[in-house]
């Protein structure tokens, strides 16, 4: 497959420019081309990112010119989409700079992940009746439900460190690490913490508060949804113990993601889901399993899916994580300066550091409404509680709307937002 040319690649030191990145991705020519008046401004890579042409231009290539079946034929075919899939599992490897691609499973994405965790630890040895998993006020409902499944099953206590409620303290909304110090003791075994809010973009500390668990020989498993597309991932830097995301995040497919596990906690683990291509022997009395990754890919996965994220992956890279890092930064910088000059606007606490997300408030006007005026003008942003009831109960509102940035995205792009955001307070208010 023929990629196409990146006018970045070239040029790596020099700052992002969204409206160059904006012509890697096909959707906003198309859109521009039926809406030349009001072009997309596409505010919600939180949910999900937009893909570039390299990207749909991978899957397509494999369904059009070397589908089949992964690990099953002896015929050409089977075997260049096997390796192109073991390919995949290798740069997903060398992205978050796993020790071995062995190490890297794929799963259908951050929430299957979660749920693998928390189906299995169980009926290993890592975890045990009796036992603590620690959670934070900051997880997606993804990093909770699966736990709170796991407490009632298995009589495994679950406690929840809290943020820090002060909005004097300029650490109001990150993680309150004192509370969290307090609960990384005996009887816990697990930490589950997000590596970045998705709800407000309050970014954690993992390098620190991973030391600190394992001085208590505590795991930790990290929800890294919202950090690989924004910043250079290092498994091994971390020191964590799993560590889950999403494609469909970081400009790859819907449909697959990834659990990193370190080699001897992902062999303690037994499978999670049954079926072809996990087993080594299978007999009517007794079945045997394959050693990881292979023992938790049961079944046919989606295989362009999985195609498409070695595609998404070369995208960040030729772009660069240190780059995507910084513009994503100077776009938040740039969206709070602005926002904060709109009267009546709140918007939600993030700690100390905040990544590429704004949370905010208009007054009275519901989110939902929000969304609905702010898409009369093109503009895509996401409203309602972001999968993170207990988070924005904890400050307080039920429903927020929230901007969300990525390569694409351009100070044009806020202005428009601020436009829009002031028209509907010019209706609503
Ligand atoms: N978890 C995704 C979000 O934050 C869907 O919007």
């Amino acid at each position: 497959m023929d990629h196409l040319p990146s006018p970045l690649a070239s040029d790596a030191k020099s700052p992002l420019d969204g409206a160059i990145l904006k012509k890697q991705f096909p959707i906003f020519a198309n859109d521009a081309a039926k809406n030349p008046t009001k072009p997309l401004v596409y505010l919600d890579s939180g949910a999900s990112t937009q893909k570039p042409a390299t990207v749909i231009a991978a899957i397509r290539d494999f369904y059009e010119n070397y589908y089949a079946n992964i690990h099953r034929g002896v015929y050409r075919f089977s075997q260049r989409a096997s390796d192109a899939v073991e390919q995949s599992r290798v740069a997903v490897q060398k992205l978050i700079n796993a020790p071995s691609a062995d190490n890297i499973v794929f799963t259908s994405g951050t929430t299957e992940g979660l749920n693998l965790l928390a189906a299995t630890l169980p009926y290993s040895p890592l975890l045990k009746k009796g036992d603590r998993v620690v959670i934070s006020e900051l997880e997606h409902h993804a990093n909770i439900v699966p736990w709170q499944m796991m407490r009632d099953r298995h009589r495994i206590d679950l406690a929840v460190a809290p943020i820090d409620r002060n909005p004097d303290s300029d650490n109001y909304g990150g993680i309150d690490r004192d509370a969290l110090a307090k609960l990384l003791q005996k009887p816990t075994r697990l930490l589950a913490i997000t590596h970045s809010a998705n709800a407000t973009g309050a970014s954690v500390p993992v390098a620190e508060i991973i030391a600190a668990a394992h001085r208590h020989g505590i795991l930790v498993a990290i929800d890294g949804a919202q950090a690989v597309a924004h910043q250079r991932v290092d498994v091994q830097a971390l020191d964590c113990d799993f560590y889950v995301f999403s494609g469909h995040k970081i400009y790859g497919p819907t449909g697959v993601g990834v659990l990193y596990g370190r080699g001897e906690y992902l062999a303690a683990l037994p499978p999670y889901q049954t079926g072809g291509d996990m087993i080594e022997v299978v007999s009517f009395e007794k079945t045997s399993f394959q050693p990881p990754p292979q023992r938790f890919e049961a079944g046919t996965p989606d295989i362009a899916a999985i195609i498409g994220i070695k595609a998404a992956i070369e995208f960040l890279q030729a772009v660069g994580l240190a780059r995507i890092a910084a513009h994503e930064h100077g776009l938040v910088a740039y969206a709070l300066a602005e926002l904060a000059a709109i009267p009546e606007i709140t918007i939600m606490p993030a700690g100390r550091k905040r990544d590429g997300v704004v949370s905010f408030t208009l007054g009275k006007i519901h989110p939902h409404d929000l969304g609905t005026i702010l898409d009369d003008d093109n503009i895509a942003i996401r409203a309602g509680h972001h999968c993170a009831q207990p988070l924005l109960r904890c400050l307080g509102v039920a429903a927020t709307a929230r901007a969300s940035f990525g390569v694409y995205n351009e100070f044009s792009d806020i202005d428009r937002l601020c436009a829009s955001l002031r028209r509907a307070q010019a209706m609503w208010g």
